[in-house]
């Protein structure tokens, strides 16, 4: 982005240009009366390059606009919200293709903002601030008004949220997961089948969040104290697995169906960071120690369990209904076995996260990135003359 362009995040519904009178002008032309449809989108099959740039709404969660937390709440509450300089590199990747990019805050004036602005689609990157389906709560604004966008809708956005009901349907499928139990109060009984060491992690949080050091629990007593704590201070179940001493691996897609495009596969390198520190991704090894984080990518697995990854992170990501990109996070066990621990279907895609080192370490930037995301979502959506690629094509024609 060069340095004369502003750039907001709109939080208000502010109006980004001539507004539209009523909701009912946001809807698609397929829903509603003709009246109704004064004001609506772009219809992108009646639309060509001529027509003036695609425009794109980008909607995050900004941390400096989370609602007030509790005093007593763990410092990284707000570890999922993305700051306003990682939505500035977010809107620099898309204007560098040359769209028309407006930001609006993932909040209840998003409706009244979308009607006015009228995307062609959206980059939904809302972790959301409240609720056990936060992550849902976009897409579910923008499915309603009949609005494209990039990334899961509400249904995979909720389920893959909550880590119990992934879990579920990843052993109904038949994938290896490890052994787990909701605890909704620490005086429930642990299943007779558990053995020591268990792990104590939040129901529906990411980054690492609430997981650290502790985590790991090794008598009844560890377990019921990390159960409470966490149920606590997080409002919300405890999902206790057995602890899988291990590798951990992480691999990334982009695209969908069986259009998607694997990056190397990342395995943490936990050597680099003080050996206090048990050997597991927490929030400690991400925010606190971020400095310190190594990695091995590609992983050293061989080829046949990089293949092994590959196939399984496609299956979860396809069982789980997610869209455009995905990152499965796995534990390879010492005696070679795979556990899928969990699917990011809204994974971090900041100039520091996982997915963009995996793909820098395969020569692309962080701008090619986000504009492969958006890509994937043009493509399911039949808007390919509108792809990064595409553009970048004729600009280089002429
Ligand atoms: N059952 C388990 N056994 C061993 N280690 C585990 C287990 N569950 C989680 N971990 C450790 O905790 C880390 C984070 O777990 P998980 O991926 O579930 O959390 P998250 O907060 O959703 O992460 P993300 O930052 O990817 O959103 C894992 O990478 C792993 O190191
Ligand atoms: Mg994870």
């Amino acid at each position: 982005m060069s340095s004369n362009q502003t750039f907001t995040v709109h939080v208000n519904g502010a109006q980004p240009r001539a507004a539209t009178t009523s909701l009912a002008g946001a809807l698609p032309a397929h829903i509603g009366s003709t009246e109704d449809t004064a004001g609506m989108p772009a219809d992108p099959s009646k639309r060509s390059r001529g027509d003036g740039a695609l425009r794109v709404a980008l909607l995050v969660s900004i941390d400096r606009n989370a609602p007030a937390t509790p005093q007593d709440a763990p410092y990284d509450i707000l570890a999922e919200l993305d700051s306003e300089k990682t939505a500035w590199s977010y809107a620099a990747a898309l204007l560098s293709r040359g769209y028309e990019v407006q930001a609006h805050e993932g909040n209840a004036h998003l409706p009244e903002w979308l009607s006015a602005f009228r995307p062609d689609i959206c980059f939904n990157v809302c972790e959301g601030f409240v609720g056990e389906s936060r992550e849902a709560q976009v897409p579910g604004i923008l499915e309603m008004m009949g609005l494209r966008y990039t990334g899961p809708g509400p249904l995979a956005a909720a389920v893959t949220q909550d880590k119990p009901t992934t879990q579920r349907i990843l052993y109904y499928h038949g994938i290896r997961i490890p052994l787990f139990q909701v605890f909704e109060s620490p005086d429930d009984t642990p299943r007779a089948d558990f053995a020591y060491p268990l792990f104590v992690k939040p129901a529906h949080e990411g980054t690492g969040m609430g997981i650290r050091n502790n985590s790991i629990v090794r008598n009844e007593r560890q377990l019921r104290e990390q159960v409470a704590w966490t149920i606590e201070s997080y409002r919300q179940p405890a999902l206790v697995e057995s602890y899988i001493e291990g590798r951990d691996i992480t691999c990334g897609l982009v695209g969908n169906g069986d259009d998607v495009h694997f990056f190397p596969i990342t395995e943490v390198d936990f050597s680099g960071y003080p050996p206090e520190l048990a050997p597991i991704y927490g929030v400690q090894q991400k925010l606190d120690y971020a400095d310190f984080y190594r990695n091995k990518c590609p992983a050293p697995l061989g080829e046949k369990l990089t293949a092994d990854v590959r196939r399984l992170t496609h299956q979860v990501f396809k069982v789980t209904g997610c869209r455009d990109y995905g990152r499965v996070d796995f534990r390879l066990a010492d005696d070679g076995t795979l556990y899928v621990l969990e699917i990011n279907s809204l994974p971090g895609i900041t100039p520091h996260s996982d997915l963009t080192l995996m793909a820098e370490a395969e020569g692309w930037t962080h701008a090619d990135l986000v504009c492969a995301v958006l890509d994937a979502a043009l493509k399911r959506y039949g808007m390919t003359e509108f792809s990064p690629v595409a553009v970048l094509n004729a600009s280089r024609a002429g």
